[in-house]
């Protein structure tokens, strides 16, 4: 998989690279990251990227012309199938299943907005889907497009250390992780379940599923109304 990153902050993506499980994906080059600075693709003498807005209004426009330069050499760069999403406020929430969805789709770019957005004509002629990490507002895309891919990662094979994990987290089905406890037994006079200590395993995955359901009913019911749902 090879990921295009359009952005003005390609340093803000070591958070991804450099740390924890994700990090692995990219050293192994199991998803494949470059990133495409629009600052590098002005045409004009002050490497300026954007501009005032059209009929005024507080803040600055990423403008069309480095953006659609920036895309256009991602493009050549992966030279396959590929999609081209905006991290967007505006655009679909991201669920779970958007990501695993995702994982199925083989090259993509992400274009990481900036300031008050980017122009519309690059929505109308480059990108092909809108997507959002939540109803609230960002200052940039980077963050977003992080979030995207961590998540997109631990679905691919050896990132994680046990690929059971990403079975039993939350949203796999629907339905949250059970409670977890580890050692001491006894933490602020507040014993773990006896049962998980019993060796018994099928009576702990029992007690597990049951926990499971009863968390998701308590904090929201909403995923097991979905269709489809457990
Ligand atoms: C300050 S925001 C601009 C918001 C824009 N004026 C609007 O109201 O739609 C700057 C950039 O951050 C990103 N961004 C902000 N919130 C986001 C969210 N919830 N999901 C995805 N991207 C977001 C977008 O790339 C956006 O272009």
């Amino acid at each position: 998989m090879k990921i295009g990153i359009v952005t003005l902050f390609p340093e803000m993506f070591e958070a991804l690279t450099s740390y924890g499980v994700t990090s692995r994906a990219f050293k192994q080059n199991i998803i494949e990251l470059k990133f495409f600075n629009p600052r590098d693709y002005t045409d004009n003498k002050y490497n300026s990227v954007d501009d005032r807005p059209f009929g005024g209004g507080p803040g600055m426009i990423m403008s069309p012309q480095p953006l659609k330069n920036a895309i256009s050499k991602a493009r050549d760069w992966i030279d396959d199938s590929l999609k081209v999403v905006y991290l967007s406020p505006q655009g679909a929430l991201v669920t779970q299943s958007k990501i695993k969805s995702m994982t199925d789709e083989n090259n993509f770019i992400f274009i990481a907005g900036r300031y008050e957005g980017i122009d519309e004509r690059i929505i109308q002629t480059q990108v092909d889907e809108e997507l959002s990490i939540g109803d609230y507002i960002v200052s940039g895309g980077e963050l977003p497009a992080m979030v995207i891919l961590d998540a997109l990662v631990r679905y691919k094979p050896g990132v994680l250390g046990n690929p059971m994990s990403k079975n039993q987290d939350s949203f796999s089905d629907d339905i949250f992780d059970f409670p977890n406890y580890t050692r001491p037994e006894i933490f602020d006079g507040i014993k773990v379940p006896e049962v998980l200590l019993s060796g018994h395993h099928s009576q702990i995955k029992a007690w597990r599923d049951q926990q499971a359901i009863k968390k998701t009913k308590e904090k929201r019911p909403d995923l097991l109304n979905k269709e489809g749902s457990k």
